[in-house]
């Protein structure tokens, strides 16, 4: 298979790309530990939440479980081919923290580190930046029981986490994110049940908001000393939170969403204070000198977007709010993301203006329910269709000024979403989970080629 050769899509050639991007752009791809490595009980790894929570009768579509998922743990070396294939010049994945400490604290697991020296060597020696992110949801379920993102502990075991992560691996990696959607896993985990621990309880949230923040700055701290090269963000999903009907309670519902979802982590982190809507209800939560802590100097911002928020008024809501499906009427992805290259354009603007960091877009993806075709392919156009879109929306921002240095599609692979389970993909990669079999689909030739006419454009 050679994904680089063959011709440029008409498209390829139209005026959003002639939009020209910053020297060095980086092209990616993205992944996280649960949803790809499997080999749930390999070498020593300790028990996840995401383990004990896919267990659960009913959290899980279709029962799915994340035991085996993509087997990337023992089919590294393949994944990392395929990236070659793509010519994508960085990889965003994350460490699980239950491999290297099974007990979340105290004696880290030798074979489990060793595991993402092989990583990390296998995509150096390709010629791929590794970006290392340090928590993408699984916390190890020793730390559940001993109160999770409950208790404030937690931010001195996520600090020495991130000590042994740096200590290890910084004299290969340079990128490290502190934690991927601090806003998703705390509202979804403790707000709406629907991710572990499957709480609908608003002071619980509170308490793990507060304990998040504080634990990105123990993070940052830890790793800054450690390797003074290091350029490290957190990753946030941002996106614009719509009122799904017109009343002003609706609208009232939108502007909460927004300070739960967009502002909770990325204002106290990044400005040194609590959203308006939120402060008072963090004030009994927060000590002396805390935001101090929280907010530490990062180098850059990770944003994870792919479509806007909706909420609605509800009153008997535990948040006062409920998430709402998009409208209909609005252009959807087959599962019921809406489509809206604008959004995302006027996000990175937005973003650029508050916060003047430099911006790499770190998930940006299409969902589908997909099978492969009679002869083994998968035209997955509408995906090429979107990240067409997106990209081309990402450069007009950069025309108007917004500082985007990056971007990495979610996903390489397809691979355990979540509550879904392995009902949707968002693959640039097929992956056949009865087989492990790996087939690059239509978007994954046309990534190539796209990154491939991007940096013959860029050499001219
Ligand atoms: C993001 C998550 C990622 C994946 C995509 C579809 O919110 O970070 O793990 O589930 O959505």
């Amino acid at each position: 298979m050679n994904l680089q050769t063959g011709p440029l899509e008409r498209d390829d050639s139209s005026d959003s790309r002639k939009r020209l991007l910053p020297l060095g752009f980086v092209w990616g791809v993205s992944t996280s530990s649960y949803q790809i490595e499997g080999a749930e009980d390999a070498d020593g790894r300790g028990p996840s939440v995401w383990d004990a929570f896919c267990r659960q009768p009913g959290r899980i579509a279709n029962g799915d479980t994340g035991k085996i998922a993509c087997d990337h743990y023992h089919r590294f070396a393949e994944d990392i081919a395929l990236m070659r294939q793509l010519g994508v010049q960085a990889y965003r994945f994350s460490t699980a923290w239950p491999r290297l400490l099974p007990q979340g604290s105290g004696l880290p697991n030798e074979a489990g580190l060793a595991f993402y020296d092989r990583l990390i060597d296998g995509l150096l020696e390709a010629g791929i930046q590794p970006w290392l992110c340090l928590y993408h949801w699984d916390l190890p379920q020793a730390l559940q029981d001993r109160g999770g993102w409950e208790t404030r502990d937690i931010a001195g075991w996520y600090g020495d986490y991130a000590a042994l992560v740096a200590r290890r691996y910084g004299d290969r990696v340079r990128r490290f994110i502190t934690f991927n959607e601090p806003s998703v896993f705390t509202l979804f985990g403790y707000g709406m049940a629907w991710h572990p621990p499957g709480l609908t309880d608003r002071s619980a949230l509170h308490r793990a908001i507060h304990h998040v923040n504080l634990a990105h700055g123990a993070g940052v701290d830890a790793i800054r000393s450690i390797v003074p090269h290091a350029e490290i963000a957190a990753v946030h999903n941002v996106q614009p939170s719509r009122p799904v009907g017109t009343t002003p309670e609706d609208a009232a519902a939108a502007r909460l969403l927004d300070a739960y979802w967009n502002r909770a982590f990325t204002e106290p982190q990044l400005l040194g204070r609590y959203p308006d809507e939120l402060a008072p209800l963090m004030a009994p939560l927060v000590k002396p000198g805390d935001l101090e802590r929280i907010c530490r100097p990062v180098d850059w911002f990770g944003l994870n977007h792919s479509s806007p928020v909706y909420a609605r008024a509800d009153q008997a809501a535990p948040l006062g709010f409920a998430w709402a499906d998009a409208p209909a009427g609005v252009r959807q992805s087959p599962i019921g993301w809406q489509f809206d290259p604008e959004a995302f354009r006027d996000t990175l603007l937005d973003l650029h203006r508050r916060y003047h960091l430099p911006i790499y877009v770190t998930e940006n993806g299409a969902g589908a329910v997909e099978t492969l075709d009679a002869d083994g392919a998968l035209d997955d156009r509408a995906r090429v269709e979107f990240l067409h879109a997106y990209i081309g929306a990402m450069r007009e921002a950069v025309a108007n000024g917004a500082d985007v240095r990056g971007y990495f599609v979610w996903s390489l692979l397809d691979n355990f979403e979540w509550g879904a389970g392995y009902a949707n993909r968002f693959g640039l990669i097929h992956v056949d989970f009865a087989t492990q079999r790996r087939t690059p689909k239509a978007s994954a030739h046309w990534y190539a080629r796209m990154i491939r006419a991007d940096a013959l454009e860029t050499t001219i």
